[in-house]
């Protein structure tokens, strides 16, 4: 990326103040930064604190003298334009294709790519005008990252913050790659739900039941779905990755958060649920530490558990919030084909990728679990296919271009459903 230069429109809200780390990651990969900043930017960071960092390449006024046509080179000399934070007011003006300041100005005149990364309170990212609008943005081929659930500055919680400095480089990466090879990126306005890892599930403060899940499937599959473009949340259990490039990540921990995490996503346009959830929990997990008999007897322990929810089935619920594709696992020990085509049906989702997680599984490779491979077979409405034994990235890349196409011809697949 040496050399990509990055025009970064800084408008006017309380997140400015991450665009200055922001200019430094940048730089720290490579990029030239050049920025403008809206006049209600600079109430939040200023254009001197702002020049000092990106070595005065700073403008603010579309009618300074010394700037005539300034709109036009800015827009022609980036590679990328970015806009962090972009807020509810920017993003209107955008879809209005408003000229009136020096950023609108230079994203009308933009022949280059364009990221928004949207920061703003949740109840104006919620409204349906800001939806509209960032709709029609998408529409137009405007690129998004973010923004992710939190506390907000405002003292509110929910989705509006602005996207992790390492999200937004990250994505400004993928964008240059993918435009630098010619590369598409099919599910850019597409969004998806990823589940992945464990769940741990508490019998006391220090004891847990847990599976061998390591979450490496489902993270491969949210890696190669936001490299495809599209806007991806991975819930991960316990062992969830600090960060994924252009990926949100929400650990959670228990099958019930898990559930909770995957609710608070929706809608998406897709669900993968790759998580290996356990089944049961502890009905009363004990607030303090299990001690063994003090006479030293050996005294047996009874845990009573109870079921967990299904998340997978909750999310292929008939019903107008459902997601267009629901894909989920189905971890076997014999019967595989047959099992995974009853667990299809019985959890009402539209794709199962069954594998044999027995110790003759992987044909003849040994548990999935851990494991760099994995055999998949593919289990649809109309039949199955066995896919050749694949790394976990290639099973990843091979779904993601199914779903791709799945997509596309979203129509024809409702109407084939059962
Ligand atoms: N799953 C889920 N929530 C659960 C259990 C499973 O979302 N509480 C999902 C998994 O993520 C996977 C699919 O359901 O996509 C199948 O999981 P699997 O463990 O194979 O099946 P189970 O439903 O647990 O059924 P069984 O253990 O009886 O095979």
């Amino acid at each position: 990326m040496d050399g990509l230069r990055v025009l970064l429109i800084i408008s006017g809200g309380v997140a400015a103040y991450k665009s200055l780390d922001l200019i430094r990651r940048l730089q720290e990969r490579g990029f030239t930064v050049t920025c403008v900043l809206t006049e209600a930017a600079q109430q939040f960071v200023t254009p001197l604190s702002v020049a000092a960092l990106c070595g005065g390449r700073v403008h603010t006024d579309l009618f300074a003298p010394e700037a005539a046509l300034s709109h036009i080179t800015l827009s022609r000399e980036a590679d990328v334009v970015v806009v962090a934070p972009a807020t509810a007011n920017t993003l209107a003006r955008m879809a209005a294709g408003l000229a009136d300041d020096l950023a609108t100005a230079v994203l009308l005149a933009s022949d280059k790519p364009v990221l928004v990364a949207p920061a703003m309170n949740p109840a104006m990212w919620a409204a349906s005008a800001t939806r509209e609008n960032v709709e029609r943005l998408e529409a137009r081929g405007v690129h998004r990252v973010g923004p992710e659930c939190g506390d907000m500055a405002c003292g509110e919680t929910g989705a509006g913050r602005m996207a992790d400095v390492s999200r937004i480089v990250d994505a400004v990466g993928d964008l240059l790659a993918a435009s630098a090879s010619g590369g598409s990126r099919p599910l850019a306005g597409r969004t998806v739900l990823v589940t992945a890892g464990p769940t741990h599930e508490p019998i006391d403060p220090v004891r847990f039941i847990a599976n061998r899940s390591s979450g490496r499937q489902g993270q491969a599959i949210a890696v190669a779905l936001a490299r495809l473009g599209a806007d991806v949340t991975l819930v991960h259990g316990p062992g969830s990755p600090a960060s994924l490039p252009s990926v949100r990540v929400v650990p959670v921990t228990t099958a019930l958060s898990m559930l909770e995490a995957c609710e608070a996503a929706l809608p998406v346009d897709v669900a993968v649920c790759a998580a290996a959830v356990a089944d049961w929990r502890i009905e009363l997990p004990a607030g303090q530490k299990i001690k063994k008999p003090e006479d030293g007897g050996a005294a047996g322990l009874s845990l009573s558990l109870v079921p967990n929810p299904d998340i997978l089935a909750r999310l292929s619920r008939p019903g107008p919030g459902r997601p267009d594709l629901v894909v989920g696992f189905a971890a076997e020990t014999r019967d595989v084909i047959e099992n995974a085509v009853r667990k299809r049906a019985r959890k009402g989702c539209d794709w199962i990728l069954a594998n044999d997680v027995s110790d003759q599984g992987n044909r003849g490779q040994g548990s999935p679990f851990g494991h760099a491979l994995n055999t998949i077979h593919f289990i649809t409405p109309s039949g199955h296919e066995d896919w050749p034994t694949m790394s976990k990235e290639e099973v990843a890349g091979m779904l993601a271009n199914r779903i791709v196409d799945a997509l596309e011809t979203s129509s024809t697949l409702r109407r084939s459903l059962p």
